[in-house]
């Protein structure tokens, strides 16, 4: 679940703007208006000194440290329009280095937003739903109890530019467990419930058109779409059995959906040999 009170979903444009005789100076000085607070934003959007500056910076020094100019870039953050100043702070319309940079501070110093234990909260700030899930792990607990908990970062590194494998992210896990996590078996059953629910749409969108009854099995699939997004909140509270029976349970069910659609377009055939 993302929080988009950033951008331009802002912007709300009035629906009934009656277009007469009498409204229409009124409807042209608010398109004039919606025009330029519409091209306002666009440009605030496109200039960011951050973006401008580092920029040119990556571009002579690739290794910058953490993270470089091009993995950001390349980020479904930077697609989003998240800039820099969204992690880092600082003031993204001053081109002047050390205005720019006034409130930034760097990983290592503790009262930064990018210090290890302060990370879940700013990427949270955004990611509300996994913020909610990461808060009732032990992980959080343990990350501000001793540090040894894992942050965000930790997993996604700092531009969630990469989805993780089941056996990538077991191996994560046993960066600081020993015994097996059964985040690889939860993972894989989780990525194979996606497209299951997926299949099962497909399947009864051509069982429709084959006139075939579908009813219970689009119930089913409403159904699964819940659960999948309730296996999804469970997710960041780490408790992988849980996120296992939740994802097991729905891709058997939206099998055995899948399943009996075969069955029944099947039936029609037959009925009805000279359809196919
Ligand atoms: C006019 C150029 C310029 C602008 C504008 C600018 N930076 Fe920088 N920034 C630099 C330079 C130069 C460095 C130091 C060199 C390096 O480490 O790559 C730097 C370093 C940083 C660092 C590392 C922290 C540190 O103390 O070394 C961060 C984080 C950063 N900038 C973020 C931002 C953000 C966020 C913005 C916008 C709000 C921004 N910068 C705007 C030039 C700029
Ligand atoms: C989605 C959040 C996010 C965005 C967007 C982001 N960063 Fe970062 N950045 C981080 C995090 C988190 C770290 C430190 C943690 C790590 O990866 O080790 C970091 C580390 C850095 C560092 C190393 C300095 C330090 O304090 O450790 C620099 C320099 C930096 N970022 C610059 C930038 C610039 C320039 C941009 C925009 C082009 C940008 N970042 C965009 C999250 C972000
Ligand atoms: C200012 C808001 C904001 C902040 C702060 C932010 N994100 Fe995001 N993040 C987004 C948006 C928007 C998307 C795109 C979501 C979409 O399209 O569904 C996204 C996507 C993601 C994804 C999904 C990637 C994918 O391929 O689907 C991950 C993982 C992620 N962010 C992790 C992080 C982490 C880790 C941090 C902190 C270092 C962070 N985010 C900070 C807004 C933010
Ligand atoms: C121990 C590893 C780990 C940690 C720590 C972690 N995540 Fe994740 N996260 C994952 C994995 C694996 C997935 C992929 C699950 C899936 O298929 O949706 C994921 C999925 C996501 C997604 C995409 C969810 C979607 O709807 O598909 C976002 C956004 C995200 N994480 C943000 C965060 C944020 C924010 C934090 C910190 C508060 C965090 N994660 C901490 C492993 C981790
Ligand atoms: C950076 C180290 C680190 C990483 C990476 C990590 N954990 Fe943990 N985890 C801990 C610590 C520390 C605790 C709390 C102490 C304990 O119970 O061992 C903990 C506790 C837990 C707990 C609750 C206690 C229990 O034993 O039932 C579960 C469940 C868990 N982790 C699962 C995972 C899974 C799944 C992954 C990978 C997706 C993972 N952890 C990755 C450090 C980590």
């Amino acid at each position: 679940m993302i929080r988009t009170n950033f951008g331009l979903g802002a912007i709300k444009v009035p629906m009934a703007i009656k277009i007469s005789g009498r409204f229409k100076l009124l409807h042209w000085a608010l398109l004039t208006f919606l025009f330029l607070g519409l091209s306002r934003c666009l440009v605030l959007a496109e200039s960011n000194s951050c973006v401008e500056c580092h920029a040119k910076i990556g571009k002579s020094d690739p290794s910058h440290p953490a993270h470089s100019f091009i993995e950001w870039q390349n980020s479904i953050h930077a697609k989003k329009g998240i800039n820099c100043d969204a992690c880092h702070g600082g003031n993204p319309s001053s081109k002047d280095v050390t205005l720019a940079h006034k409130n930034i501070s760097r990983s290592m110093d503790p009262g930064s937003s990018i210090y290890f234990d302060k990370i879940p909260d700013s990427c949270g700030s955004c990611h509300v739903q996994e913020l909610e899930g990461f808060k009732s792990s032990d992980h959080y607990k343990e990350l501000n109890r001793s540090g040894k908990g894992p942050n965000c970062v930790t997993c996604h590194s700092s531009m969630a530019s990469h989805v993780m494998t089941p056996r990538e992210l077991e191996s994560v896990c046993t960066l600081c467990h020993r015994r097996p996590t059964k985040a690889y078996a939860a993972l894989l059953s989780l990525q194979s419930s996606r497209k299951a629910i997926d299949q099962l749409r497909n399947h009864i969108q051509e069982a429709k058109i084959k006139k075939v009854e579908t009813e219970a099995q689009s119930t089913t699939l409403i159904q699964s779409e819940k659960n999948y997004q309730e296996a999804l909140k469970i997710w960041h509270t780490f408790n992988m059995e849980k996120v296992l029976e939740v994802a097991q349970e729905l891709n058997h069910r939206v099998r055995n959906a899948m399943h009996e659609l075969d069955l029944k377009g099947q039936g029609i055939r037959e009925e009805n040999p000279q359809r196919k």
